[in-house]
């Protein structure tokens, strides 16, 4: 079937302004959108440039807009869009353009890694594992599935928007979940004074933008929900 592409195209260093070019492919309509910017990469336009690797929703690489919601290219088929639609594709918001649909992301690792995203333990090192029950395992299993695609944090309005834009966001906040909630870690102390902020938890208004965008299914909303919970519960347990 034939496909019509509407892609966002930007380089810094040459161009005064964005600019979107289009362009017409056949495609499978078992293909991914990811494999039809590869053919137009390698058939049309050799200077367009996305991120990939795994090409499987397993490494994150590729995160991008498709008509407008954020999603992983690897994982929309050519099939879910119909024969002559115009496919429009663009950069993630809230990160700065590099070229074409590669983002900075530097700020998105800086934040994820200011939440300590790390087992957290104070006692000596068991002779054996650190034993964990299968029930227990499960409360953040949900959140072992996130590959950090940033898709989340790309598409929620409280990152878009500039008054707000210190907020860790929902990505960090899943990771800070994982650990929070994870029966072995040892720093719920240091991790809810971190969370215990405007940028931190308290930053999300609950516009589920992240939960309807996650390329994982990782109820995010609900994560960052029983964050502020657990936040609350430590300030009862203080008084
Ligand atoms: Fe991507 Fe989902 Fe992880 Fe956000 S929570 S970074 S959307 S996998
Ligand atoms: Fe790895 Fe899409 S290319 S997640």
């Amino acid at each position: 079937m034939i496909m019509n592409f509407r892609i966002f195209r930007y380089d810094p260093e040459k161009d005064d302004e964005p600019y979107y070019r289009d362009y017409e492919i056949e495609a499978d309509p078992k293909d991914r959108i990811l494999d039809c910017l590869n053919r137009i990469r390698a058939e049309k336009d050799p200077t367009l440039s996305f991120r990939m690797s795994c090409g499987h929703g397993v490494c994150g690489s590729d995160g991008m807009r498709i008509n407008g919601a954020s999603a992983l290219a690897c994982q929309k088929l050519v099939r879910d869009f119909k024969e002559n639609e115009e496919v429009l594709i663009e950069p993630l918001q809230v990160f700065r353009v590099v070229k074409d649909l590669i983002v900075d992301l530097d700020p998105f690792f800086e934040r994820y890694n200011s939440i300590r995203p790390y087992l957290i333990t104070k006692n000596p090192v068991p002779d054996k594992e650190r034993f964990q029950s299968v029930e227990e395992h499960r409360t953040f299993e949900d959140a072992i599935r996130c590959i950090l695609c940033a898709c989340c944090t790309a598409s929620c309005p409280v990152n878009q928007d500039k008054a707000t834009e210190a907020y860790i966001g929902p990505a960090s906040l899943v990771r800070a979940f994982r650990y929070l909630f994870d029966s072995r870690d040892e720093g719920s102390t240091e991790r809810i004074a971190l969370l215990d902020n405007k940028d931190g938890a308290w930053g999300c208004q609950t516009k589920w933008m992240c939960t309807k965008v996650c390329p994982k299914e990782i109820p995010v909303t609900k994560e960052i929900f029983e964050i502020k919970k657990r936040i609350l519960e430590s300030r009862k347990g203080k008084k």
